[in-house]
């Protein structure tokens, strides 16, 4: 595995590649990778000739008070597991190399960002869609692979790609979960133990969601009984409890043929997400 820092590198790399046959896979992250980013990086190792991973925490993406300084870090295990995972070239920029001056051009979301979490993180979509963009000038890959654990973050950078004729095709996986059901994310080293056994709770709640879905039971129902288990069953706060159309997240597609129930809990210092996908009719 080649490790990149330079955005120059990193393109003179891919040019190299781009000369022979064969497909390059890019998986994004923010680092403290679990086995929900390493099985990013495993499916993109099946499906390409080569993969590319990326580990920038992106201050773009965080608003005034949100943990991009205490953001976990971890290069050195994050190397050994990228490798270990199939990932060709790893590209880890400083901020520095990717954002040498304040940027003078932005991308702004204008559907899909202000519901969900986009509701109570102003311009985080707007920081994602501009570094993914970004991302994506560097290493223009066949196929870029992201987390159903952030559906609203897939929601939106498929609309990017569309929008301005990306020729990646955005890959949506699997959220993968530790045994208790509680989907695995960098944030969960906040929790208490106490509260790592309440947050698996949130996946029980979808569950029931999920269940009552198949019953015939009206969004504004489910949600009401997943804020109530939550609150009985966690001491966690709840930001949101929502279902909405997928992928439009626009409350009046109701000709959608998909739907997600999402929700955001904050357990202190951690805000947890998890969603999940039901089939409408
Ligand atoms: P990060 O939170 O590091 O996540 C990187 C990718 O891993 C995302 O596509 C996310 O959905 C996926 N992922 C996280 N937890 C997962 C889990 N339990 N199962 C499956 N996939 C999981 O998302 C970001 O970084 C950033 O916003 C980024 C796209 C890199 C832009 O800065």
């Amino acid at each position: 595995m080649k490790i990149i820092r330079t955005v120059q590198e990193m393109k003179a790399e891919i040019r190299k590649l781009k000369k022979q046959e064969g497909s390059l896979g890019f998986v994004p992250t923010m680092g403290a990778l679990h086995e929900g980013h390493t099985s990013l990086f495993q499916r993109s190792a099946e499906e390409n000739d080569w993969t590319a991973a990326s580990i920038f925490v992106n201050p773009l993406q965080f608003g005034p008070g949100e943990d991009l300084a205490s953001y976990p870090r971890s290069e050195a295990e994050d190397m050994e597991a990228a490798e270990k995972h199939g990932v060709d070239l790893l590209f880890l920029p400083s901020v520095q190399e990717m954002y040498p001056r304040p940027m003078t051009t932005v991308i702004h979301v204008k559907k899909g960002a202000g519901v969900l979490c986009g509701k109570s993180r102003p311009g985080h979509f707007d920081g994602v869609a501009t570094v993914v963009h970004k991302l994506l000038q560097i290493i223009p890959a066949d196929r870029a692979y992201f987390g159903r654990k952030d559906i609203q973050q897939t929601a939106v950078l498929m609309n990017m790609i569309d929008d301005y004729h990306l020729d990646t095709k955005l890959v949506i996986c699997d959220t993968v979960r530790e045994a208790s059901g509680l989907a695995k994310s960098s944030r969960n080293l906040y929790l208490s133990s106490t509260e790592k056994q309440e947050a698996a709770q949130i996946y029980e709640s979808l569950k029931l969601a999920e269940m009552l879905w198949e019953k015939g039971k009206q969004p504004d129902e489910i949600t009401e009984v997943v804020k109530q288990y939550i609150t009985e069953h966690t001491s966690g706060r709840i930001d949101y409890v929502q279902a909405l159309p997928f992928p439009s997240l626009d409350p009046l597609d109701t000709a959608s043929k998909m739907w997600v129930i999402a929700c955001a809990v904050y357990f202190n210092k951690a805000r947890l997400i998890d969603n999940i996908t039901v089939k409408a009719g």
